[in-house]
């Protein structure tokens, strides 16, 4: 039994997030947690609300919201719509509580100890009008890159350049559309990353063999740009308060940590929220000297994330020179696009997680974004996809299986688990088909290899088809009884390994189907050598013969094309 902490990227504040999100960190994760879990490990998963920065700040304006009002609420709504997809956190912090802004303050602390921050004079965008410097977004203009009018001081949403937002041309409040503004002298904290280049690059290289290439060249392509040292204070009101050992910094007293230096700590501060509610032990999990030596850490995120968790927070982990658990194995994803183009929640395009609950269950939605999750490249979200997957996968090749053979038990066999006959030629193939299936669904959950490990468990939902096609155990009852008992016997042991598979991915509809059989808890592990059963042939009669079974409830019903045609009115597409 290993020890696996597994993080997701934390989903900002600033309103529920689209499929694109769910997909790229936060499901994929719960898919390896629920794995690993079924797999006998010891499972810390982590995720929260990533509530400061001027993307929380503006969008609580917008809401006529205090920042703490605003991000109360969101977290809650986002804490609830998580749980509408199954996502097993063991806890869903908030990067606002007191464990991240007392650890964000301490890693700061120690940085400064160890000469690796300093205060520097900057040069930022002020608002006459609204009597404020305008940091990243609350500042627009024209991108000197590629002249989109409405590029926001952090970056340009049209070609993508990261800006410094006195770059931009002809720049405006976002917050009141002023356009008296000027350039004026500010005071900030700067992290020397420059000094810890070699660090870094130590780091990296000692993990790069098992990063998967999306991870390692977005990693290399930073570290050979050179690290340049970066402001890690911000002239907000909402964020981390910039102290120094305890006290308010002077000069600063207006100013908090930006929300890229705060947010990945708290995934050590979410820890400590979940070791707080749990009495719980969190060092266990992060500090090597405590214990978590011995911890593997898997950290999910979307690509753009990778270049902060492979070298900026790394940077404050190892320029603290105190002993914190570094990230062991990081998962990156591409993007699921909306059709063609882009979900964005700014301009509120795609489908949002609370809205696609509205429209059918999260098993659903599970099935289909993990079986075309973005890994290797980017991949579109259609409704046409959509409906071909679920109704192929879902309802036909694993909902039909279910429902043909558990309702055959009870019509002909008085809802038992058949006891007569013995398997044959038949029953053996499909058992080969395990014994090499399986092994391999297992080592693609291994290795983080979602699509193939959907692919592999639709693979072995299919083969049932082909074998009970086979044995047809429907038409072998009028001549021998004993020979439709093999049959619907090896189908319903069938059933009860789909359910124990499609756990990690489709948790709700595993959970139904293994209740109806009545698979004891402790009987549907994924670690397939102690299923308590010796080899794959047994795992066809693992289920007590005559044991009462029950027809599950119907798991699945078809998309209709009246369905598409009305998604598509509604959330747009084509
Ligand atoms: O890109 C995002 O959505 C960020 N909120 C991710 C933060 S991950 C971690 F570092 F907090
Ligand atoms: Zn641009």
């Amino acid at each position: 039994m290993a020890r696996i902490l597994i993080t997701s990227a934390l989903p900002y504040i600033n309103g529920v997030k689209h499929l694109g999100n769910l997909a790229g960190s936060m499901l994929p994760a719960d898919v390896y947690a629920r794995f690993c879990r079924a797999a006998g490990h010891e499972v810390l998963f982590i995720c929260a609300t990533d509530e400061h920065g001027t993307p929380a700040e503006l969008a609580a304006i917008e809401a006529g919201q205090t920042a703490a009002q605003y991000c109360d609420e969101q977290h809650d709504i986002q804490k609830r719509v998580g749980a509408g997809f199954s996502l097993s956190f063991d806890w869903f912090g908030r990067s606002s509580n007191r464990p991240n802004r007392e650890l964000t303050q301490h890693f700061a602390d120690v940085l400064e100890d160890n000469g690796l921050i300093d205060e520097r004079t900057s040069k930022q965008v002020y608002s006459v009008d609204d009597k404020r410097f305008l940091p990243d977004r609350y500042v627009e203009g024209t991108c000197p890159n590629c002249g989109y009018e409405k590029a926001r001081g952090d970056q340009c949403d049209n070609c993508g350049t990261l800006l410094d937002p006195i770059q931009l041309i002809n720049p405006y409040s976002s917050v009141s559309g002023s356009r008296n503004v000027e350039i004026r002298d500010t005071r900030h904290l700067y992290l020397l990353q420059s000094k810890l280049q070699d660090d870094v690059r130590a780091f990296v290289d000692a993990r790069a063999a098992d990063w998967p290439n999306l991870t390692t060249s977005i990693a290399y392509k930073w570290l050979d740009e050179g690290l340049i040292d970066r402001s890690i204070t911000r002239d907000l009101s909402w964020g981390v308060p910039v102290t120094r050992n305890g006290a308010p910094r002077p000069g600063f007293e207006n100013k908090v940590f930006y929300v890229w230096f705060d947010a990945p700590v708290e995934y050590i501060g979410s820890t400590v929220e979940w070791a707080e509610a749990n009495s719980g032990n969190w060092e266990r999990w992060w500090r090597t000297d405590k214990g978590a030596d011995d911890v593997t850490y898997v950290q999910f995120m979307g690509k753009d994330n990778v270049a902060f968790h492979t070298v900026s927070f790394p940077v404050t982990i190892l320029g603290s020179k105190e002993p914190w658990k570094l990230v062991d194995k990081l998962k990156a994803f591409n993007w699921l696009n909306w059709y063609g183009g882009k979900f964005s929640t700014s301009q509120k395009r795609g489908v949002f997680m609370d809205q696609a609950l509205e429209l059918l269950p999260g098993d659903y939605w599970r099935w289909y974004l993990t079986a075309n999750a973005p890994e290797s490249s980017d991949t579109a979200f259609t409704w046409e996809a959509f409906k071909a997957c679920i109704n192929s996968d879902l309802n036909d090749v694993l909902g039909n299986f279910v429902n043909r053979v558990t309702k055959y038990a009870a019509a002909k066999f008085d809802g038992k688990v058949p006891e007569g006959g013995e398997p044959g030629g038949h029953e053996a193939w499909m058992a080969n088909e395990l014994a090499t299936r399986l092994p391999q669904l297992i080592a693609h959950y291994e290795a983080m290899e979602f699509r193939k490990a959907a692919a592999e468990t639709r693979a072995i939902w299919a083969a049932g088809n082909e074998y009970i096609t086979k044995a047809a155990p429907w038409t072998a009852y009028k001549t021998s009884v004993d020979q439709a008992a093999v049959g619907i016997r090896t189908g319903l042991n069938l059933v009860a390994l789909f359910g124990i598979i499609a756990q990690p991915i489709i948790p709700e509809t595993a959970k139904k189907i293994l209740d109806a059989l009545g698979v004891p808890e402790g009987n549907r592990s994924l670690d397939l050598s102690k299923t308590g059963v010796a080899g794959y042939p047994a795992l066809l009669d693992a289920l007590p013969r005559g044991m009462v079974i029950n027809v599950p409830p119907q798991l699945f019903t078809k998309i209709e094309d009246t369905q598409v045609a009305e998604w598509t009115a509604k959330f747009g597409g084509g």
